[in-house]
């Protein structure tokens, strides 16, 4: 106690009491100026990588060159997660599956669908992609009554009608691969869409998309004479045809079958304008043709090349023809069940062409993502084809192998059609339209590459074979002719 009293009144403890006081008020001082910098200065925390030039930022680098390579050249220098700037937005590119599957799956409420605007404006705002919450669940869950198993096991033998119309067509004929698969996937798209009954506005509906979908890909200019303006003008006919069946529907009490009967059935309960029922048809046909129609030019593309799968392709339909010849029928849903090797190379092809190199989200508030921060407003895409590639989940991915199939992938890296609430309705519809064209062209025609198109690729917005694959299509020998 004595020791005590004595240091308290050397005149040493007043100077350490000093000392001691500066020390915590400048800690604490410090402190707050420290939490104060990163409050305000986010950025710390953002991803790596370039913005580009001022309000350019790095979209003529994007546009100008392969966006495989902008995309893995970026992944080089700044890893799995990076910003940089596209089209007047901030944007955080993602080929980390973990990442991938935060954004389109377990955080998904923190981000809204964020497709460019032109792209709204023309498909319709109020189609299912760029909705979210209780809006897009509805709708979703509408959309996907069309595309239930039980619902798609009928439309085996439309598409088999579809594709057997069209085959006779390309017989010993050059065709170009890209356009032709765009007519069957475009009448199963149209099948989905208004059923099979053949109103006259359908005809009508079909000719204006097709001017719609010239301008889909364009420069977003809006004057009189482009191709956008010109899609525009076809969007607003097409609202129109769309209206005028949708009356002649209701006058009738027929609501009819594919996803307009869907939507008039629950045009009451939801209180679903006509321009909600047009913004939809025209979304579902959109999202189901080119996307398709890709997807099955490069099947073609890729068994071409490899001639020996080929051929084990073709015996395993020709088990199925034997099967479908004896009993005098065509082709079932069971059938399609039963092709293991076809079924792997779809997998393939999908995971090779990655048709939707990547999507659109935006985030709705600030958002932490594996340690980067994401403001508020910020475009955040996740690059399937860059998870799709990677030699981590993929081995040797630029070698077309549909044995790697034999296993599962590891979860989240494999995406085709995408992940989470906005994943594709289509994808079970999509799958059988490119069953049922291998079976019939394997089993019996072959085709051949013509000129030196073989090995290059366009994009436009998707990546497609060179000028859309103009193959000669011969009829081929077989035990069933
Ligand atoms: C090989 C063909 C196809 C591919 C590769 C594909 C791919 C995709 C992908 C990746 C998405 C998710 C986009 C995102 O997360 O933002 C999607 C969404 C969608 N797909 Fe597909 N798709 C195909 C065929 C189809 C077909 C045949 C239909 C309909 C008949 C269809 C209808 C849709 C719809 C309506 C959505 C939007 C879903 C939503 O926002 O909730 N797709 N597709």
């Amino acid at each position: 106690m004595q020791l005590i009293s004595c240091f308290i009144t050397h005149p040493a403890y007043y100077y350490v009491s000093l000392f001691s006081m500066i020390i915590i008020i400048g800690g604490l001082f410090l402190q707050i100026q420290w939490r104060k910098r990163f409050k305000y200065n986010k950025e710390w925390y953002l991803p790596p990588g370039s913005m580009g030039w001022p309000f350019l930022g790095e979209t003529l680098k994007l546009y100008t060159q392969n966006p495989n390579s902008f995309f893995s050249k970026r992944q080089k220098k700044y890893g799995q997660i990076f910003k940089t700037h596209i089209l007047g937005c901030p944007c955080v590119m993602i080929s980390n599956p973990d990442a991938a599957r935060a954004v389109l799956v377990s955080h998904a409420h923190l981000f809204k669908a964020g497709h460019p605007p032109s792209k709204e404006k023309l498909i319709g705002p109020q189609a299912v992609f760029f909705q979210q919450g209780a809006y897009h669940s509805m709708l979703k869950k509408l959309i996907q009554n069309s595309f239930l198993p039980s619902k798609i096991k009928n439309s085996v033998s439309e598409v088999e009608h579809i594709l057997l119309d069209l085959l006779p067509t390309w017989t010993n004929k050059t065709i170009n691969t890209l356009q032709e698969m765009k007519k069957y996937a475009f009448q199963v798209a149209a099948i989905s869409a208004f059923g099979t009954t053949m109103e006259v506005e359908i005809e009508e509906i079909c000719k204006l998309y097709r001017c719609f979908e010239k301008g889909y890909n364009s420069y977003p200019l809006h004057i009189p004479g482009t191709s956008y303006w010109k899609a525009i003008k076809a969007r607003k006919l097409l609202d129109e045809s769309i209206g005028r069946l949708i009356k002649r529907r209701k006058e009738s009490g027929e609501l009819g079958g594919g996803i307009l009967g869907e939507l008039l059935e629950a045009k009451a309960k939801y209180k679903l304008s006509d321009s909600q029922v047009s913004d939809n048809l025209i979304g579902v046909i959109f999202a189901a043709h080119d996307t398709t129609a890709t997807a099955l030019t490069w099947l073609l593309k890729y068994l071409h090349d490899n001639p020996i799968l080929l051929e084990a392709v073709t015996k395993e339909h020709e088990g199925i023809k034997i099967k479908t010849a004896q009993q005098n029928r065509g082709l079932s849903w069971d059938d399609t069940r039963q092709m293991p090797l076809t079924t792997r190379v779809i997998q393939e092809t999908l995971r090779s062409a990655s048709i939707l190199s990547f999507t659109f989200r935006e985030a709705v508030e600030d958002v932490v993502v594996q340690g980067y921060y994401i403001p508020k407003g910020w475009k955040v895409l996740p690059l399937f084809r860059s998870i799709h590639h990677s030699a981590d989940f993929f081995p040797q991915p630029h070698k077309f192998d549909p044995s790697r199939f034999e296993v599962p992938p590891r979860p989240n890296t494999y995406m085709p059609f995408g992940n989470g609430i906005h994943s594709c309705p289509g994808n079970e519809l999509a799958k059988l339209e490119l069953l049922v064209l291998l079976h019939h062209l394997t089993i019996s025609y072959r085709w051949q590459v013509v000129g030196n198109n073989g090995d290059g690729i366009q994009y436009g917005p998707f990546p497609v074979p060179k000028h859309g694959l103009p193959v000669k299509i011969t009829r081929r020998n077989n035990i069933f002719t």
